[in-house]
């Protein structure tokens, strides 16, 4: 028998379909709600509501548990490069050898910027906050492309839309970094693979190519493996709304990059970083910053704990810690924000204040420090999130774009302001 859910109201019982997905996860479809009770549901932050049916990731936040198209992000981020892990999490199955070389070879042929967006780079401060700039130039890219505009998109379309953003979106970070430190850009090489490339952009000189260690390529290809999806987080949920009105996919990912940029969402790797060089500034004393973060009266919050979701480990979290110990290890590097870290950890697990609010380390705690180390600026984090999580928001996009169900994204709200009144003239107030 098909499941119900009763709801009664005014006295009046209310049924409503139950939906299960394809892991046993169970929801109530009040799509109907409304037209049949005149009542809303209010639900702050989202917390409880399916804005969507979505076949990308799945995740379990009490058993620790993520999965891309099915896949565990364990083997995904162990075998698999960021490359073929976008092509899985946009077009739903792994690659064959010729699907891979023929997507790689898209971003080859879309890395380098056309001349005239060179000027954003002219125009935008140094010492602007770089996720401002790239926020502003994925937007941008609508302008320069007035045919991919159109709502009604073929799949060719999408995919050189997806090549254009996942390849340039390297280019413009690095040419940012570059601006950020008065040195002349380095255009992209064609026989480099994606990390490598970003990595030569970035740190390469006209005199001098950059050095590029296995380990730290390495290191970046699983940070950008782990952050490239994570279902209906603050920013992709963005982007699914901006494209629900039929916003092309260059003005939904821009959105997507604002809304990563806040230091509670994809700025809290930032946060962290300047956390621990607060620590390690006031002496290295952990408790008196644990206190803070525990007080009722002050707003202060550990940065890279705590998560919507995961209420018992961040999977994430448990593969970065592992490479940034590693990656240490390898490079010999000696930071002694890393110490402070692991102390933290440690007290917080500790903790009662922060065990009976299940707040453990999320992503972000350790992947500064492998940022860090790489030597990208701390301003700059959130930007390496911003290219990881790039096939997540293109994924999502194309998914709604698909569903015959999508329709715009509306909220209600319950009102709470004055009841209606005159209005005062100006000389009567
Ligand atoms: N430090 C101290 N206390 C915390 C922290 C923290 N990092 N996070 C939550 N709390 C406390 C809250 O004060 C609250 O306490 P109370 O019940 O006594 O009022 C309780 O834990 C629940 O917190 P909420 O804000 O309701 O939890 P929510 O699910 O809304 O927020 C969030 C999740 C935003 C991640 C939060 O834990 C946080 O601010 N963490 C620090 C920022 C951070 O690391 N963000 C990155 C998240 S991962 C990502 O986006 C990739």
């Amino acid at each position: 028998m098909e499941e119900k859910a009763k709801i009664v109201l005014d006295g009046k019982t209310y049924e409503f379909p139950v939906e299960t997905g394809t892991e046993n996860e169970k929801a109530i479809d009040i799509s109907k709600f409304r037209a049949q009770t005149s009542y809303v549901m209010l639900d702050n932050g989202f917390g409880n509501t399916g804005a969507c049916k979505s076949a990308i990731t799945f995740l379990d936040g009490e058993k620790g548990i993520l999965r891309y198209r099915g896949i565990p992000i364990e083997q995904i981020a162990e075998k698999s490069t960021f490359v073929e892990t976008a092509y899985l999490l946009i077009n739903g199955q792994l690659p064959t050898d010729a699907q891979l070389a023929s997507f790689a070879s898209s971003f080859t042929e879309h890395a380098a910027l056309l001349p005239d967006m060179l000027n954003f780079f002219k125009a935008y401060p140094k010492d602007g906050h770089p996720m401002g700039l790239l926020s502003s130039m994925v937007c941008s890219l609508s302008g320069y492309h007035p045919e991919l505009l159109k709502p009604d998109l073929s799949e060719e379309e999408i995919q050189l839309m997806a090549a254009k953003l996942l390849s340039k979106v390297r280019t413009i970070t690095a040419y940012t970094y570059k601006k950020s430190i008065g040195e002349d850009f380095v255009p992209p090489r064609d026989d480099l693979k994606y990390i490598s490339n970003f990595l030569h952009m970035m740190f390469s000189t006209k005199d001098k190519e950059y050095d590029r260690h296995d380990a730290v390529v390495n290191a970046l290809e699983a940070l950008l493996i782990l952050h490239a999806d994570h279902e209906q987080n603050c920013s992709t949920s963005t982007v699914r709304l901006i494209g629900s009105s039929w916003a092309n996919l260059f003005a939904s990912v821009s959105g997507g990059v604002s809304a990563l940029w806040g230091p509670l969402h994809g700025g809290a790797n930032q946060k962290v970083v300047e956390m621990l060089e607060e620590i390690q500034a006031a002496g290295g004393d952990i408790h008196k910053f644990i206190e803070k973060a525990k007080d009722p009266d002050d707003n202060y919050r550990l940065m890279g704990f705590g998560h919507r979701v995961y209420k018992n480990f961040d999977p994430r979290a448990t593969i970065i810690k592992k490479r940034c110990h590693d990656l240490f290890e390898t490079l010999g590097i000696q930071d002694p924000l890393l110490d402070i870290a692991v102390k933290l950890e440690a007290a917080v697990l500790k903790d009662d204040y922060f065990s009976e609010r299940r707040l453990y380390p999320n992503v972000d705690f350790y992947s500064g420090l492998i940022y860090k180390a790489i030597g990208i600026p701390t301003k700059m984090f959130p930007v390496l999130f911003a290219i990881g999580r790039m096939p997540g928001w293109i994924a999502h996009w194309k998914e709604m774009k698909a569903d015959p169900r999508s329709r715009i994204g509306r909220p209600r709200q319950i009102y709470v302001g004055l009841n209606e009144r005159d209005y005062v003239p100006r000389d009567q107030r």
